[in-house]
C-alpha cells in the first residue's frame, strides 16, 4: 500500500494551486479550424539523459500536453527537466526529488493525469506500480521493472487501477518493424514461427561517473546478468510473432560469455591498479536466450551492452511462405522453387504497399522531431493518446511484465549451465482468446 505524505503534500499546496489553475480548462487551445483535444497533464519522474528528450516530445509534439511537475533527485538533472518544460511548455513546474520517494508526492496531485518515468531501470517498476495504485497513466521506459515479484505486482496494480500503462518500448515502432508487422497481418509471410531480436550496444562509456563511481548503467552490469536489457531485442519478434496474443512465451534457456570486455575497459580508462580495475562485473560481454512458446515456436535475443563494436539491432522473422532479415532483405516465395536467393535488398518493394499507417502518414513529422531516427516520436504520441482517450496500449503491462521476465530468468537458465527455466503466464490464460488485444494498434 502506498503511502503519501500529506504534510509534505499540504506543503506545496501555494504551487499546486497555481498549477492547478494553470491546468484548469480540460478542453486545450487549438489553431482556427482545428479539432479541439482534451488536455492532458503528465509529470515526468528522471529528467537524466534522456527524460529531457521525452519532455520535448511531449510537449513539442503533442497538442494539449501540460507538465506542471518534474522530479529528480539529482539537483542538475532536475534544473534541466524544469528548464526543458520551460522552454517547450512555457510554464515553469513544480520540481519535486529531496528523496528518492518524493515521486510519491507529485504522484498524489490531483493535476495529474499520467507519468512518464525515465530513472535508473532499478526504480522504473516501483514507480511505475506506485503510479497505477494511484490510479495514474503511466508510460514507462525500458526495461519496466527489475525483478521478477516487480513483474507480477505490476500485472496485479494494472489490473486493479484505473490508470492505463504503456511499455515505451520504442523499437517496436521502427519503420521496418511495422511494415513487417502489416505484412503478417495481410498474411504475405504465412504463419510465423521463429524470431531473432537483438540489442548490441557498447555502452561502456556510460558505466562511469566522471569521479570514477558506478552509474546505474555500472550497477547493472556488476550486480545483474544473463539477458539484461531484454526488450528492445524481445519487443519485435514478440509482436511478429503474437506473443500474449494467441500465443506466450513458456520456458527460456540462457548462455553468456565470460564478462571480460569491463575489466579490459576499466584498466584502459583508470589503470590496473585502480578501485574500478577490481571490480567484479557480473554481466558477460555476450548473452544469448532461446525462448519457446506454447505453439511451437522460437524466438533468439542476442543481448550485449559491453562488447566493442558499432551499435547494432539485427532481426530475423520467419514463416511459412517467406521472412525478412534485417541484414539481408525480404524473401517471400508462394511457390514451390528452392529458396536460393534474397528476391530483394530490404523494404523498397513491399513499402508501397505495406507501409504501416504511421509511417505513410507522418514519416516526415517522425523524422524531423527525431529521437533515434523518428521512433520515439511514436512511442510518446502512442502513450499521449493512450492517456487522453484512456485507450489499452499495444505494449500493456502484460507485455512489460513477459519481456522483462527475461531479464532473471535468463539469469536462473545461466546458473543452471543452461538449462531451460519456465516462464510464468501473466495474463493468467488471457493470451489463449485471440481477440482479447483486437483493435490496439492500427
Ligand atoms: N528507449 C530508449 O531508447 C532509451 C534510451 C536511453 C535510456 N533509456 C531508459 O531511460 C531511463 C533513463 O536513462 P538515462 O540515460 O536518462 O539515465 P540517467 O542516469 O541520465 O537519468 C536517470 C535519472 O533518474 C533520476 N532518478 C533515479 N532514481 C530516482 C528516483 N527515485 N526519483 C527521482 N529521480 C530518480 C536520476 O537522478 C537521473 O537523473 C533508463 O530506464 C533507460 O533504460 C531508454
Amino acid at each position: 500500500m502506498v503511502r503519501f505524505n500529506r504534510r509534505e503534500f499540504l506543503a506545496k499546496t501555494t504551487a499546486t494551486t497555481a498549477a492547478t489553475a494553470f491546468g484548469s480548462a480540460t478542453v486545450s487551445m487549438v489553431s482556427a479550424g482545428e479539432k479541439p483535444v482534451k488536455k492532458l497533464r503528465i509529470g515526468v519522474v528522471g529528467t537524466g539523459r534522456r527524460g529531457p528528450s521525452q519532455i520535448r516530445h511531449l510537449l513539442a509534439d503533442n497538442k494539449g500536453v501540460e507538465i506542471p511537475a518534474i522530479c529528480d533527485i539529482d539537483p542538475q538533472a532536475r534544473a534541466r527537466g524544469v528548464a526543458t518544460v520551460k522552454q517547450y511548455g512555457g510554464n515553469t513546474p513544480e520540481a519535486y526529488g529531496k528523496d528518492e520517494l518524493d515521486y510519491r508526492n507529485m504522484i498524489a496531485r490531483d493535476d495529474i493525469d499520467g507519468v512518464v518515468v525515465v530513472t535508473d531501470v532499478q526504480w522504473l517498476g516501483k514507480i511505475s506500480i506506485d503510479a497505477l495504485k494511484a490510479d495514474k497513466h503511466v508510460g514507462c521506459d525500458v526495461t519496466g521493472t527489475h525483478s521478477l515479484d516487480e513483474c507480477w505486482q505490476l500485472v496485479k496494480a494494472q489490473e486493479k487501477s484505473k490508470g492505463k500503462y504503456m511499455l515505451m518500448e520504442n523499437c517496436c515502432f521502427g519503420r521496418e518493424t511495422l511494415l513487417m508487422y502489416n505484412m503478417i497481418r495481410q498474411g504475405v509471410f504465412g504463419d510465423t514461427y521463429f524470431g531473432v531480436g537483438s540489442y548490441v550496444h557498447d555502452c561502456r562509456h556510460l558505466y562511469f561517473k566522471p569521479n570514477g563511481e558506478l552509474t546505474w548503467r555500472g550497477r547493472l552490469v556488476r550486480d545483474d546478468y544473463g539477458s539484461i536489457y531484454p526488450s528492445h531485442a524481445i519487443g519485435s519478434p514478440a509482436k511478429w510473432l503474437g506473443i500474449n496474443d494467441g500465443d506466450r512465451m513458456v520456458s527460456c534457456s540462457a548462455v553468456m560469455t565470460a564478462p571480460r570486455g569491463l575489466h579490459f575497459y576499466a584498466v584502459k580508462k583508470f589503470g590496473a591498479d585502480s578501485p574500478q580495475a577490481k571490480i567484479e562485473f557480473k554481466a558477460g560481454d555476450i548473452s544469448t536466450t532461446t525462448i519457446n512458446t506454447a505453439k511451437g515456436k522460437n524466438i533468439r535475443i542476442d543481448c550485449g551492452i559491453s562488447s566493442t563494436r558499432p551499435y547494432s539491432r539485427y532481426y530475423v522473422m520467419q514463416g511459412l511462405k517467406g521472412c525478412y532479415d534485417s541484414r539481408s532483405g525480404v524473401y517471400v516465395n508462394d511457390g514451390d522453387q528452392a529458396a536460393h536467393a534474397w528476391s530483394d535488398q530490404l523494404i523498397a518493394k513491399y513499402a508501397d504497399k505495406y507501409e504501416h499507417e504511421y509511417y505513410r502518414k507522418d514519416a516526415a513529422t517522425a523524422t524531423k522531431a527525431g529521437g533515434h531516427g523518428g521512433i520515439d516520436y511514436f512511442v510518446v504520441r502512442e502513450f499521449v493518446e493512450m492517456a487522453r482517450e484512456n485507450k489499452e496500449p499495444w505494449i500493456d503491462a502484460y507485455d512489460a511484465a513477459a519481456w522483462t521476465s527475461i531479464m532473471h530468468l535468463s539469469r536462473l537458465s545461466i546458473d543452471k549451465g543452461g538449462a531451460p527455466v519456465e516462464i510464468p503466464d501473466f495474463t493468467g490464460g488471457k493470451w489463449k482468446d485471440p481477440n482479447w488485444r483486437k483493435g490496439r494498434m492500427v
